[in-house]
Parts: structure tokens; sequence; C-alpha cells
């Protein structure tokens, strides 16, 4: 009926409109009549909304409302006085068993008192769901960071807001809490810390409350030097619900944003993390979705789940936790090897121009100058820059990189190729190579496609990673490997269409500074009755 009413009021309008063009006496009164229509409508429609959307306000913070819609999942932050965040300050004048206590709402008093140096560079780490500040890895980050910077470091305790067992509770909290962080902040810029000089940590939920306080300081005119998010959580931020920006981390959130992204997945339910870059630069080492070392529970990772379980803990959450475990080691390592001048250990990444699949195929593999870290100009990969993940970050867009599957995980990052043999019978299956060296090995794995023979003629690629100080590639000369074949669909259907073995030609094992290790000879047949052992050298074989 209303609705009638209006295109009746409309027809009217325009109908006088043309009627009246010429005369300004009689044309001014239906406009000035619609237009109190108009007012009287937007009323009716403010309180609409205002009556049909939660909205809570809590002093300082503000107000945080919730978008219409029929979603169980809805919630508004927690009232910071349940919350009771804290920050705690510690630098290279306090005791770091008794850390200095800051508060967002004491209008920079508690930040006056402290040994806080605007002059300094600050550090803020920030933890996710469930965790705590003082957890033991972020006191060692901690304290690693005051030895290699006069630096001030904060640790963010929103262990409350954080608590559970409800993950749609504390996902709703990251809001209220990263505008804390941002009014403390502020209040850090208007005593002399330069943006620039703000680096936040974040992991997991604690990605997404270093975006949210990232917006308080926009509101003021201000970006965020550089933002960190350890596989900043996906549950629920993937979807509608959050996916108001200011609601998470994004690309606008810093000057730079770095994100890593080590337990993602393209199906919603599966993963913490969130499959979509989000930075500058998003690493996704080896994949991004499941870290070698790790036996997550696989598509069965729903926001329920969330809340039974408590603490994250490494056999539920190994691929998630690992992002932090990563970016610890680069600071660690910083730190062991500031004085030393060995080169040692960093995660190099790189783009795949193809993609995702490209990486995991093994294909994409690039080739850097040792002196310079650039790429190879005659490679495939020339355009494109090599990054490196961590502590020192350098790179753009989506790059990868490979682990290894427990401390140190940064190693020497290996391509191992295999050339079958032309004209020999289909098959196919998986490839398994074990590197030995040292009294070390690696394992690579090759898959060839489940729906497409191994064509012959073709190569395989495999990746692998090596020990940092035990395989020097400079002094080994040779290396030990063995091989083994499997088709499996000759043991589930018997189906004898495809070949038990496959014939090869050579196997190659390179690194990234263009030193590599082959065997070759025509024919080889790899089966899975025995285990093939070869010796690869460092002498060329010319095919
Ligand atoms: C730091 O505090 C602890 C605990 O109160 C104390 O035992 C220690 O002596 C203090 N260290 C320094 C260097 O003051
Ligand atoms: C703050 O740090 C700067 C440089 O790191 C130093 O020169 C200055 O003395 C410090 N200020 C205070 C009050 O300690
Ligand atoms: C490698 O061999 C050396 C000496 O044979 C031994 O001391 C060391 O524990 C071995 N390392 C591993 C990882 O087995
Ligand atoms: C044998 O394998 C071929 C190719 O994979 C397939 O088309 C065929 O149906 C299989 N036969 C049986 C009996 O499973």
């Amino acid at each position: 009926m209303r609705l009638s009413s209006i295109s009746l009021v409309l027809v009217i309008i325009s109908w006088s409109n043309g009627q009246f063009r010429n005369n300004q006496r009689f044309r001014q009164l239906p406009f000035r009549a619609a237009q109190n229509f108009r007012n009287r409508l937007k009323n009716r429609l403010d309180l609409y909304r205002e009556r049909n959307t939660q909205m809570v306000c809590y002093d300082i913070v503000g107000c945080f409302t919730l978008p219409h819609s029929n979603s169980p999942l809805q919630r508004v932050p927690e009232d910071p006085k349940t919350l009771g965040t804290k920050f705690y300050l510690i630098t290279r004048k306090t005791n770091t068993s008794i850390p200095e206590i800051l508060f967002y709402n004491d209008d920079g008093k508690s930040l006056q008192e402290s040994s806080f140096n605007s002059s300094n560079i600050l550090k803020v780490l920030i933890h996710g769901y469930t965790s705590k500040w003082n957890e033991k890895n972020a006191l060692l980050v901690t304290d690693a960071y005051l030895q290699l910077y006069d630096c001030n470091v904060i640790l963010m305790d929103w262990k409350i807001g954080a608590r559970g067992p409800q993950y749609v509770v504390a996902a709703a909290n990251t809001e209220v809490v990263g505008r804390e962080l941002g009014i403390l902040l502020t209040k850090m810029v208007e005593n002399g810390l330069k943006t620039k000089n703000i680096h936040l940590i974040g992991f997991s939920l604690g990605a997404h409350v270093a975006g949210s306080a990232s917006e308080i300081l926009k509101g003021k005119g201000h970006l965020i030097g550089r933002i960190t998010g350890l596989d900043a959580a996906g549950p629920l931020f993937r979807n509608s619900y959050f996916k108001e920006k200011h609601k998470k981390l994004d690309r606008s959130d810093a000057i730079l944003v770095d994100a890593m992204h080590t337990d993602s997945s393209p199906f919603v339910t599966d993963g913490f993390g969130l499959w979509e870059p989000i930075g500058h630069v998003d690493f996704f080492p080896n994949g991004g979705q499941e870290q070698p070392g790790c036996n997550d529970v696989k598509n069965s990772i729903l926001v329920t789940q969330f809340e039974n379980r408590g603490a994250l803990n490494r056999d539920f959450a190994c691929s998630h936790i690992r992002a932090f475990r990563l970016f610890i080691e680069t600071v660690l390592n910083k730190l062991k090897y500031r004085d030393k001048k060995s080169d040692y250990c960093q995660f190099t990444a790189f783009s795949c121009p193809g993609g995702l699949s490209t990486f995991e195929s093994g294909y994409c593999f690039p080739q850097i100058e040792k002196s310079n870290g650039r790429l190879v100009t005659d490679s495939i990969y020339a355009q494109d820059e090599i990054g490196q993940f961590g502590e020192d970050v350098r790179g753009q867009g989506v790059m990868y990189f490979s682990t290894r599957d427990s401390s140190s995980y940064c190693g020497r990052q290996l391509q191992l190729s295999v050339h079958v043999s032309q004209n020999y019978e289909p098959t196919k299956g998986l490839l398994k190579v074990n590197l030995h060296y040292s009294n070390k090995s690696i394992d690579f794995e090759m898959y060839t496609d489940i729906q497409d023979f191994v064509t012959t003629g073709a190569q395989m690629y495999g990746l692998g990673v090596a020990d940092f100080h035990t395989f020097i590639p400079e002094v080994i000369k040779k290396i030990k490997v063995h091989i083994f074949f499997f088709n499996p669909e000759l043991y589930e259907n018997g189906n004898e269409t495809t070949s038990s073995i496959i014939y090869i030609n050579k196997v190659m094992v390179r690194d990234m500074h263009g030193n590599s290790w082959q065997h070759c000879k025509n024919n080889m047949p790899i089966s899975d009755t025995i285990v093939k052992k070869m010796i690869l050298s460092n002498e060329d074989c010319n095919y």
C-alpha cells in the first residue's frame, strides 16, 4: 500500500513538472511536497534500521553494529570492562620478568610513566584464539628483539577476549580489542613515535586485531609501517559476515602488509587460515595448505569444533601454528648470526607464473645468482622478483617456498627431476625418491596425474629441503639415491592396462644456485619389486 502511494506521488511530480514547467509559482509547490515526503520516508527508514540493527556502544572504543542478517553466528563484541585488555611493555630499561603495564584508557598516563621511548621502533606481538601474551615463544622473540634492537616491545594481552570456548565471540572481540590497541598507538604517535616505526605481528585472530587497530590510526590520518599477519584466521573472516574490510586485515592497513598462509584451503570448512591473498606480499610455504611434519584433521575443521577443543594444540592445529614458528625462526636466526660473517639460512621465496599447481608439481623452481640474489636472467622467472620471508621481508604478490618438516625449518631448497624414457608402455602412479647425504635423508614424492598416464619422454619434478649446515653444495660430490615406483591401479583392480614399471633416463637434483648432481642411463626400469639404487654425481652427463 505504501509503495503504491510512493509511485502515485512520483507520477504526480513528473506530471506536474511537465505541466508547470514555465510557471515558477506552481512549480515550487509539488516540489516542496515531494521533498517533505522524501524526508518523512527517510526518517521512517532510519527508525526501521535502528530497530532492526543490533548495535552496542562502549566508552572510548565507540559503537559496533551488526549487519542485518539471519545468521546465527552474529555477535557484537563484549564489553571492554569484561575483557580487561592489557599491554605489557618490555624495553632494555625494564626488568624482563616484570613488564610495565600500559592502559589504552588512561589518557596516556601509564605511557608517560613507562620506559617507552618514542625515538625507538615498536614491535607489537598479538596472540590468537585461546592463547596468552606470555606464551613461551612470544617471550623468546621478545628477548631476541631486545638484543637485536634498542626497541619497545609490547605483548598484547587480550586473553579474556580470546578465551573461547566460543570462537564466534573471540572473532567478534578482535574489533574491540583492535580499537583499544589503535587508541594506545595513537597516543604513542602523539608522543613522537613515527608511524613507519610501528610493526604489528599478529597470529591467527591476532592478525585481524592488527587490522582493526589500523582503522583507528587511519581515522587520524596515520598509516602503520608494517603488519605481519601469520596465518590470519579464516573461519568467519572469509565469508560475508566479516567481509567488511575494516573488520579484518587487508593490504590497506599498513605501508607494508606481509602475510603468511600455512593452513589455508579453498573450502570454507577446512583450515584455520585464509586462502585469499590479503597483503602486499603473501607467502604460501609448501603451498600454504598443509605443512610437512603435520598431520592435521582435514575437511572437518568447522567452527563448532573450535568450541569444544580448548586451546589450539599442536596435534589439532599443527599447520596453523607453524606460521608463528617459521617467523620466530627468522628472528632468532637473525640474532644468532648477526656477528658472524658466514651466510645463514633465510627463507627464499619465489613467485610461480603458473600459480599453486606449478609450485606443487615441482616445476616452478628459480635459478638465483648467488652473488647478488637475483634471478638468472635467462630463466623463465626473469620478470619476477625473488622474495624473502620473515623479520627481513622482501617480495611482492603471491610467493612460495619449501621448508623442512622440523626445526630448523629453513634449509637448502632442492628440485629433483626425472626424465621418463620414450616408447614404453604407459603407466601411472607414485615415484618415490629417497636422497641420502651425510647420514640424513630427504624424501621426494612425485605423483603422476590421476587422470593421465605418464607421457613417455616427459619429465617429473619434486621439491625437497636439505639441512642447511650439513648439505654444503660446494663440498658434496656424490649423493646416494633410492628409487621406487608404485602403481596403485594394479592393486586396486588388477587392471593390466597400465604398466607396473616406469623406465627412466635421468635423475637430477639441483639447488637454486646452479649446483646439480645427476645420473644418466637409458631405460632404467623402476618398479615396486626392488628399490633401485644409484649415485648422483656433480659431473654433467650431457643429456
Ligand atoms: C628482575 O626481577 C626479578 C623478580 O623480581 C628479580 O629476581 C631480578 O633480580 C630482577 N633483575 C634485575 C636485573 O633487576
Ligand atoms: C631514547 O632512545 C634514544 C635513541 O635510541 C636515546 O638517544 C635517548 O636517550 C632515549 N631516551 C631516553 C629518555 O632514554
Ligand atoms: C650422523 O653420524 C654421526 C657419526 O657417525 C653421529 O654422531 C650422528 O648422531 C649422526 N646423525 C644422525 C642424525 O643420525
Ligand atoms: C582399467 O583401466 C582403464 C584405464 O584406467 C579403465 O578405463 C578400465 O575401466 C579399467 N578396467 C577395469 C576392469 O577396472
